[in-house]
């Protein structure tokens, strides 16, 4: 059986073991999206990663979910994440960006923009911003030319992201963002070519993942999903027809991979996909218990179900050394609070203690 700490390969790229580093939005850029030094140092400090999938960053400006995450469309963003590349490089590091649009998940109290999703129908939740916890905004459905454009504004931070030094682009088409809402029965009504039956609900995923492919290279490319997942109000009532039919789509495009969140080695959907993806799968596991015997037992049973990387998020907050603690079979630290994940500047950010302090 393949052992997780065991080198591995992603395309081009040689690894110093299998468990990659999950995104993960920390909300600590600037007010304009633009990363700061804080976060070169967060993801210096996780550069054993191997692998480091960096956190959420948005397209355009009425993609952006939340205060303070982080951005990639001006040329401010795109020298500020070249600090971020070049640290982790200096560290001994990968890097990708994950690319994501919230689509529905976002206020006007933030971006002073009315969101825009596939259709108008609101987040059944309230949004986190400055003034606090709002009542979500319904949302303006996207005609063709939004389409159209929302997809170029991938391709075009995804040649940023090129540029800012990373080494690829992962399209964000999960967890109830832009391109999962398409994706989903209950917030795509469409009657276009975009909604509908299945092969319609994949069509915008398809064209956004197609075109980062076209600008940066299909080699370059991953696509992030979560089946089934029911996180910002996702009911998804025919993930055996839905994904499958996502997987037809992309299996012929040559991608670095597929990444799936909450890969259960035991779900029949997921030991499908795993059957019908011809490339690198990443599992995401999602783990009920953070132990270094749990994390080690999760990331065995991820790889022995056929994933070929596995994907580890809140490990790697807490611990900087997650790797060097799991060859020694060292405590894993505990994390902390939970508001100090998104909020909290150095706090329960780069202040988590590596073994060799
Ligand atoms: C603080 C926090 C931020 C997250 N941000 C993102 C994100 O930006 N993009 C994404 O696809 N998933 C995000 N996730 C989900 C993680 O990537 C991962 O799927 C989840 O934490 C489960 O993995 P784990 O059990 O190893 O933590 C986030 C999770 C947490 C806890």
């Amino acid at each position: 059986m393949t052992d997780f700490l065991a080198p591995a390969r992603l395309g081009q790229l040689t690894l110093p073991h299998h468990l990659l580093m999950a995104p993960l939005t920390r909300n600590r850029a600037e007010p304009d999206g633009t990363p700061t030094p804080l976060m070169a140092d967060y993801y210096a400090q996780r550069a054993s990663a191997g692998l480091i999938i960096g956190e959420a960053a948005t397209p355009n400006a009425v993609g952006q979910t939340y205060p303070d995450i982080a951005a990639l469309h001006t040329d401010r963003h795109t020298d500020g994440w070249r600090k971020v590349t070049e640290a982790v490089r200096a560290a001994g590091g990968h890097m990708f960006l994950q690319l994501q649009h919230g689509g529905r998940v976002s206020h006007p109290a933030t971006t002073g923009l009315t969101p825009v999703a596939p259709s108008a129908v609101a987040l059944p939740e309230t949004i986190f911003t400055r003034q606090g916890h709002l009542p979500a905004p319904v949302p303006r459905a996207m005609t063709p030319d939004d389409i159209r454009a929302t997809v170029a504004d991938f391709a075009s931070a995804a040649r940023r992201a090129i540029d800012a030094g990373f080494e690829g682009v992962e399209v964000h088409s999960a967890n109830g963002h832009l391109l999962h809402q398409f994706l989903a029965g209950n917030t795509n009504r469409r009657t276009d070519a975009y909604g509908g039956p299945p092969e319609h609900r994949v069509r915008f995923t398809v064209e956004v993942t197609e075109a980062v492919a076209d600008a940066i290279g299909a080699g370059r490319t991953g696509v992030r999903i979560s089946p089934g997942g029911t996180v910002n109000g996702i009911q998804e009532d025919d993930t055996t027809a839905l994904y499958p039919a996502l997987v037809h789509r992309l299996r012929g495009l040559g991608l670095a991979y597929l990444h799936v969140v909450r890969a259960d080695p035991g779900d029949e959907l997921y030991r499908r996909l795993r059957e019908d993806w011809p490339g690198t799968l990443i599992g995401n596991p999602v783990l009920t218990d953070l132990t270094t015997e749990a994390v080690a037992r999760a990331a065995r049973e991820m790889l022995a179900s056929g994933a070929d990387l596995v994907a580890l998020g809140r490990p790697y907050i807490a611990n900087p050394d997650l790797v060097a603690r799991l060859r020694k079979g060292a405590a894993l630290n505990p994390l902390r609070e939970r508001y100090l994940m998104y909020v909290g500047g150095a706090d329960g950010y780069t202040d988590y203690p590596a073994l060799d302090g």
